[in-house]
């Protein structure tokens, strides 16, 4: 591990106790010290979303995706089996695979001409005797391993080998995750591969929106409410709940529209296997809910909301998945799949994927909004002043939790507050301090 920057280490410092203060400095964005304690401490620690097992349906099924700088490669295996390893020869390093999808029984490496299984085994070495003679044990030198574990079709990946596990990392907030991810009897499945694309913003800044920033919507996305794209208005956009995990990092925010129909924007099919599928305390929190932005942390989100293509017609609910990557300090990836129920009829399933895009693909109306303004703060948060500030994660820090509310979590009313990014923070800053 390379010697941790002071400076950085006692500016994140302050923020393990942003619950009490809700200060943020300015200089945690565009960091490169901050970005290094990221990759090793919170990124290489963490439990990191990996890839949805139906982007791997058959046998010799692959993607590569990447936890932090590090490429992996998530493959099934010709016994059915999902196999995750470094995407990397372990003879020189190179890159193993360098397509982002495909099929294949075995990689080779591009320099010597190493051959592995997708189940990982070295296979071939080119010159074996030439080259080695009983010197290399290819037993010894497959592909390396990355520890795994799933939830409901999510596949996660870990470079830790002692990391708690998956369940204990969620704490809870598989009861959020659920509602995403339990639409069809037997679950979802992705629509397509993944949208892709690298933006000049810090990672940080989607992290802290895709956890439940109701607040921005009536200003950013205004033009929503004017012309009849959402079923809601900005004069009851406050309404509903935000609800973080402490110490987990989690956070979800829940709009609610009052004489909303239960669902809305769903067929009644998929509301029949939601109502199957769903705990009693699931459906009294997700009956009334509109709009469902939740971050699964650290860099996993989720959102759910009916929209109208056409403008004042009833919506169609999509959800979609979206994972942000930071490149560097300052430079994000941001991968966003659309997520359909398995079985659901090709009617809903075009109908949804049509309204993802046309909201939040990469040209999407919203993406864009969201986007402008994430790249202006960026940019804005280099400045020589503004670098010296403090920024004011003030609201709802005196609140009370909600007594009554049916679900797991500290919910707080109404759904526009900063208490989710506090525990965002704080368990950030919790992880980059940590000296284990
Ligand atoms: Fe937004």
């Amino acid at each position: 591990m390379t010697v941790p920057d002071t400076a950085a280490q006692s500016l994140v410092e302050r923020l393990r106790d942003v619950a009490t203060h809700g200060m943020v400095p300015a200089k945690i964005f565009n960091d490169p010290a901050v970005y290094d304690l990221e990759v090793e401490r919170l990124f290489s620690k963490a439990w990191n979303f990996l890839a949805h097992e139906s982007e791997v349906p058959k046998a010799g099924d692959y993607v590569v995706r990447s936890i932090a700088n590090n490429s992996i490669l998530v493959a099934r295996d010709e016994a059915g089996e999902i196999q995750v390893h470094l995407n990397m020869c372990r003879h020189r390093g190179n890159q193993m695979c360098k397509a982002d999808l495909g099929n294949a029984s075995h990689f080779r490496c591009s320099y010597h001409g190493w051959v592995y299984k997708n189940s990982g085994e070295l296979v071939a070495v080119p010159y074996h005797k030439q080259a080695f003679g009983d010197e290399l044990d290819k037993k010894q030198w497959g592909l390396v391993p990355v520890k795994t574990a799933m939830y409901e079709g999510l596949i996660f990946g870990s470079l830790d080998p002692d990391v708690e596990p998956l369940e204990d990392f969620l704490g809870g907030f598989q009861f959020y995750l659920d509602y995403y991810l339990k639409t069809g009897a037997e679950g979802v499945e992705v629509y397509g591969p993944p949208d892709i694309w690298e933006s000049r913003c810090d990672w940080k800044l989607y992290a802290e929106n895709g956890s439940g920033d109701g607040y921005h919507t009536p200003v950013t996305h205004q033009f929503g409410f004017h012309l009849g794209y959402f079923a809601s208005s900005g004069a009851t956009h406050s309404i509903g709940h935000s609800v973080h995990f402490p110490d987990k990092g989690h956070g979800i925010g829940l709009g609610e529209t009052p004489g909303m129909d239960p669902f809305l924007g769903y067929p009644p099919e998929i509301i029949d296997v939601l109502k199957e599928r769903l705990t009693p305390e699931q459906l009294a929190v997700f009956e009334p809910v509109r709009t469902a932005v939740g971050m699964a942390f650290p860099n996993l989100s989720f959102l759910s909301q009916p929209f109208s293509p056409i403008p004042g017609e009833p919506g169609i609910r999509f959800v979609t998945m979206r994972q942000v990557r930071a490149l560097s300090a300052g430079t994000m990836q941001m991968s966003s799949w659309c997520l359909v129920p398995k079985g659901a009829s090709e009617e809903y399933r075009e109908a949804a994927y049509s309204a993802y895009t046309l909201a939040f693909g990469p040209g999407g109306m919203f993406e864009q909004d969201d986007m402008e303004n994430w790249n202006n703060i960026t940019q804005q948060l280099k400045g020589s002043v503004v670098r010296e500030m403090d920024f004011p994660y003030v609201s709802g820090l005196k609140q009370e939790p909600v007594s009554d509310y049916p679900g797991p979590g500290v919910a707080l009313r109404p759904y526009m507050n900063d208490s989710n990014f506090r525990n965002l923070w704080s368990t950030w800053a919790k992880y980059l301090t940590d000296k284990e």
